[in-house]
């Protein structure tokens, strides 16, 4: 989507130089943030631990007991839930969702929709996870799908719909990054989704074997291992490792490095780290020929896997024009095999979507025309 105007500062740094920028900013946290956030680095300085602010902040446990069980029996329920709905192989698909998104009608019914009509994609429902942000969010999850979890968001109001890059949206990223980092640290690989995205077929075929970490593009350049490629946080393949998870952690450590930017635009910036290298993390880019989006369209309806309305500004365009998009699926499925051949369908979208607000991206003309 665009890189972050901080995004050379890094490269090239010794790795000393930048852990010691990380402890300055660390240090600084503690000192003046409050409790509610310092518990929150407690808990991302320790992987593995389970929630473990007992030992990390022994003085604060003993006013804050009832708390504390309520976290453990979070933590419990998580991992109860990963539990269910992994498959053989530890694998969950996870998505997140707040109040705006869980309206019947709205993005998350479009999603699991998406599920229903794909080819051979229904199977996959019983393996996802929609982590709710809000209790607005978790009611209606549990109207309509077996496995929902909601997330603790201490005190934090995600329920309203959070227009790109203002403070809230900005949280509520952050938090899904640290929340998938709490699955890895559990033993569990992901496929994370955003609810925005169609899924039309099972993408498992069309991922690397043995990679740590696959994104899907906003822009592809066309080759897997090119680090110039724009990745989209909103797709994901993640393999549970050591690798990954310190990965993980260094993201969202980073974000200190970054204040204002977002996780996707923070991995854009820092996938050029020497650090990255250095944990030995294997990054692959997904082909938007298979994992498109509204900034760079799968074009042929035999191939698509999954469509994003990504490069969408607000929710009533991106919900309009999803509808389009599912409406273009269901034309291309009823048609007879010899016409699906002839490779004529095409997406009419996107229509109402444009990323219109000035955010300095690829949404040169040639790229937003390339669905048509
Ligand atoms: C793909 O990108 C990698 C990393 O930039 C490069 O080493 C490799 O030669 C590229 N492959 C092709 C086929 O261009």
């Amino acid at each position: 989507m665009m890189s972050a105007p901080s995004a050379g500062r890094s490269r090239g740094l010794p790795r000393h130089a930048l852990r010691r920028s990380a402890a300055v900013l660390v240090l600084a946290t503690l000192v003046a943030l409050p409790f509610s956030v310092l518990y929150r680095a407690g808990v991302s300085r320790s992987p593995g631990a389970s929630w473990g602010w007992e030992t990390s902040l022994p003085a604060v446990v003993a006013s804050e007991d009832e708390e504390g069980d309520d976290l453990d029996s979070e933590d419990l329920k998580l991992e109860q839930i990963l539990k269910k709905a992994s498959m053989g192989d530890n694998t969950v698909i996870l998505t997140t969702l707040n109040a705006a998104w869980a309206s019947p009608g709205s993005v998350i019914d479009l999603f699991i929709d998406s599920f229903h009509s794909g080819v051979r994609t229904n199977l996959l429902l019983k393996h996802l996870v929609i982590v709710a942000f809000d209790w607005e969010a978790y009611e209606q999850c549990i109207k309509i799908h077996p496995y929902c979890f909601a997330l603790g968001t201490e005190g934090l109001d995600f329920s309203e719909e959070k227009r790109f890059l203002t403070s809230g949206y900005l949280e509520m990223m952050w938090r899904r990054l640290d929340f998938l980092r709490l699955v890895l640290e559990k033993g569990y690989n992901f496929i994370f989704s955003d609810a925005d995205i169609m899924w039309f077929r099972n993408p498992f075929p069309h991922f690397y074997p043995d990679v740590d970490f696959q994104i899907a593009c906003d822009h592809y350049v066309g080759n897997a291992t090119d680090l110039r490629n724009i990745a989209n946080g909103g797709f994901s393949y993640v393999k549970s490792n050591e690798r990954s998870i310190e990965f993980y952690n260094f993201w969202y450590s980073s974000r200190l490095r970054y204040p204002g930017y977002h996780d996707q635009d923070v991995f854009n910036a820092i996938k050029h780290d020497p650090y990255i290298v250095g944990i030995g993390l294997t990054i692959k880019f997904l082909s938007t020929k298979y994992f498109g989006g509204f900034c760079e369209p799968s074009r042929d309806l035999n191939e698509v896997c999954t469509m994003h309305a990504n490069c969408c500004i607000g929710l009533r365009s991106k919900i309009l024009d999803l509808r389009i998009m599912m409406e273009d699926w269901r034309n291309y499925l009823s048609l007879p095999p010899n016409l699906k051949r002839l490779r004529t369908s095409a997406w009419r979208v996107p229509q109402n979507c444009r990323y219109d607000d000035g955010y300095p991206t690829l949404t040169s003309d040639s790229i937003l025309s390339s669905s048509h």
